[in-house]
Formats: C-alpha cells, sequence, structure tokens
C-alpha cells in the first residue's frame, strides 16, 4: 500500500487521566487510582494513528511555552510526526481531565484547550505547502471552527489532491458552510444525532436515517461510528452499509474514535476505496479499546501487517 502525506488541523493535549470505580454523580467525591499522564488531543491522536500505519503526517496546531509543550513535541519526534507547523501560543498546552470507570470502561473528559484556541486562520493558511500537497486533510472541533473552515476550503484549493475528513466532535456548534467542503462526515452516534437535530440513535437503521439527513446538507459520504456495533456508511449514492466490530471486552475506549478516524485518513488517502477504508478503520478501532489510553493504546503497523496488505 502507498504511504501517503496526511495534514491534521486540529487538537494537542496532554491527558491527565484517572481511574474510578464509575462514573462520579454530580456533587459527588470518588478516590480514583495514581494519576496517569499521557498524550491527547482528538488531533494529535488521529495524527499519530496515521503515522503509526505508515503515513508522513503533518500536525497543524498550537502548544503552549511550557514543560507540557516540550514533552508533546518530544512525543511527536518519536512517533514521526511532523511539527513544522506546531507551533508555540502565549497559552497554555492544551489539557484533557479525564476519569475512566473500573465498572464499565466509559469515560468522562473535561477539556481546558488553552493554546488550542490560538489554531487561527492565519495558522492555518500558514501551513498551505503541507495542506495543499496532503492525500486527505482532517479536522474535529477542538480548535476553533474558523480554522478548520480555512483548512477545508485550502484543501479545496485547484489542483489539490486532498480527501477532506471531518470529525465533528465534541459536538459544538459549526457554520454550515463546511458540510459541502467535507468528502467525509466521521461522527461517532450522539454527535450524529445532535448535528443533524434528530432523537438519539438506538438501531442502525436510524443511523441510516440521521447519515440520510446529514448527506442531503452537503456532505458527500457519512460515516457514522457506532462503538460496539462497529460504524455505518452511506456511500455517494445514498445507499447505506453496516460495517460490524468484533465482539470484544473493552477496557477502555478513550480514543477509540481518534483510531478510527486517523485509520480511516491513512487508507483513504492511501487510495483505497470507502467502505474498504471504513472495515480496515473499524478493525483497528477495536484493537484500541483492549489496552488503556488514548494513543497509548493504537496500534502499530508491524502488529497489524494483515490489515495494510493491498486487497
Ligand atoms: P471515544 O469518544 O470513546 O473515543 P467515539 O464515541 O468517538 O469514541 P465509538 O463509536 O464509540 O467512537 O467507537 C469508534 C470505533 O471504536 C467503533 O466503530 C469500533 O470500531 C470501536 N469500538 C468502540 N467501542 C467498542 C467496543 N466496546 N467493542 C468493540 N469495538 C469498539
Ligand atoms: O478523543 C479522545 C481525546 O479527547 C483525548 O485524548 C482528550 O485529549 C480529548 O481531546
Amino acid at each position: 500500500m502507498k504511504s501517503p502525506t496526511i495534514a491534521v488541523v486540529g487538537s494537542i493535549n496532554v491527558d491527565l487521566v484517572a481511574r474510578v470505580p464509575r462514573i462520579p454523580a454530580p456533587g459527588e467525591t470518588l478516590l480514583g487510582s495514581d494519576l496517569v499522564t499521557t498524550f491527547g488531543g482528538k488531533g494529535a491522536n488521529q495524527a499519530v494513528m496515521a503515522a503509526r500505519l505508515g503515513a508522513h503526517v503533518h500536525m497543524v496546531g498550537r502548544i503552549g511555552a511550557d514543560s507540557f509543550g516540550a514533552d508533546v513535541l518530544a512525543n511527536f519526534a518519536r512517533e514521526g510526526v511532523d511539527t513544522t507547523y506546531a507551533g508555540k501560543a502565549d497559552r497554555p498546552t492544551g489539557v484533557a481531565l479525564i476519569s475512566v470507570a473500573e465498572d464499565t470502561g466509559q469515560n468522562t473528559i473535561v477539556v481546558t484547550p488553552g493554546a488550542n484556541a490560538a489554531v487561527t486562520p492565519e495558522v492555518v493558511r500558514a501551513a498551505h505547502a503541507a495542506i495543499e500537497a496532503s492525500g486527505a486533510v482532517m479536522c474535529q472541533l477542538e480548535i476553533p471552527t474558523a480554522a478548520t473552515l480555512e483548512a477545508f476550503r485550502m484543501a479545496r484549493a485547484k489542483g489539490s489532491p486532498a480527501v477532506t475528513i471531518f470529525n465533528p466532535a465534541p459536538a459544538v456548534a459549526f457554520p454550515p458552510e463546511l458540510l459541502p467542503l467535507c468528502d467525509v462526515i466521521l461522527p461517532n452516534e450522539h454527535e450524529a444525532a445532535q448535528i443533524a437535530g434528530m432523537p438519539p440513535i438506538h438501531s442502525i437503521e436510524e443511523a441510516a436515517v440521521v447519515g440520510k439527513t446529514l448527506q442531503a446538507r452537503g456532505v458527500k459520504q457519512v460515516v457514522i461510528t457506532l462503538g460496539s456495533r462497529g460504524a455505518l456508511l452511506i456511500d455517494e449514492s445514498g445507499a447505506a452499509s453496516h460495517l460490524p466490530a468484533e465482539p470484544v471486552e473493552a477496557v477502555d475506549t478513550v480514543g477509540a474514535g481518534d483510531a478510527f478516524a486517523g485509520s480511516l485518513a491513512f487508507f483513504m488517502a492511501a487510495g483505497l476505496p470507502l467502505s474498504d477504508s471504513v472495515r480496515r478503520a473499524v478493525a483497528i478501532a477495536t484493537l484500541s479499546v483492549l489496552k488503556p489510553g488514548a494513543m497509548a493504546s493504537f496500534p502499530f503497523a508491524h502488529e497489524i501487517q494483515h490489515l495494510l496488505a493491498n486487497g
């Protein structure tokens, strides 16, 4: 499989993680595990996933001029992610406060954006060489939406080969002009229903109805991740297909959506059809729920050679 170039325009965080017996109720104090400090941020996680599969990845974002920022850069260097366009801002490095419940593996996350809020359209324009030369451009919603819009507009510049993939997470408001700039929108089931303004999704059939509603807003193709049920895709013709996940015992689902998104970008930029890309992304994301952490749980190419082979 060819080794693609990918630009991720998005967030970079340090994750401060505690395991707790259960998700705390409002007002409740629980005793958790020792604190684990790891690297995260939806943008950074997706960048690392694509790099582990063998892509050349440009991370476009902002960190603080602090010790977390220095640690983040060292981690990107170890992971082989290009940080030419991940400069320093006059704000602290983004931090996510994460609790993972021992009973269900579910999590709650509070993100303090810090330097991620300094990713402006100007920051994105400064990275035009990387964005316009990439096979895929990937954005989420942990940086200002004006920057995301600018990234997709640039990816659509004349002559640019980029597939644009929009992971609308977390589900905050975004300008509707973003949607017609997307080749693929990739929400989870909660985000999909919220963006479409529809009731929560309980079944594959309901996911297909929500997906078609999103497609009618101008997106070419829709992929909705469905947790343990895998993913649903709606192709350009409007046909829906369900790609199931292997049943597994999940220990920590933090970053599963990012493992999926980074893998999808990798396979689409490598030229695979959408359904093959989604099938492989489901398998890789499912592996990530078997280990704790966000990017710490993502597999490396040598561990999943069968999913990287052509055919
Ligand atoms: P998160 O916010 O936890 O990172 P998400 O809500 O963005 O995840 P999900 O739809 O929960 O995304 O999961 C993404 C993918 O991860 C799924 O399509 C599936 O491949 C895999 N996955 C997640 N949870 C499970 C599970 N319990 N068992 C098997 N696979 C899972
Ligand atoms: O998707 C998981 C990520 O969300 C975490 O790594 C955390 O940093 C938050 O951005």
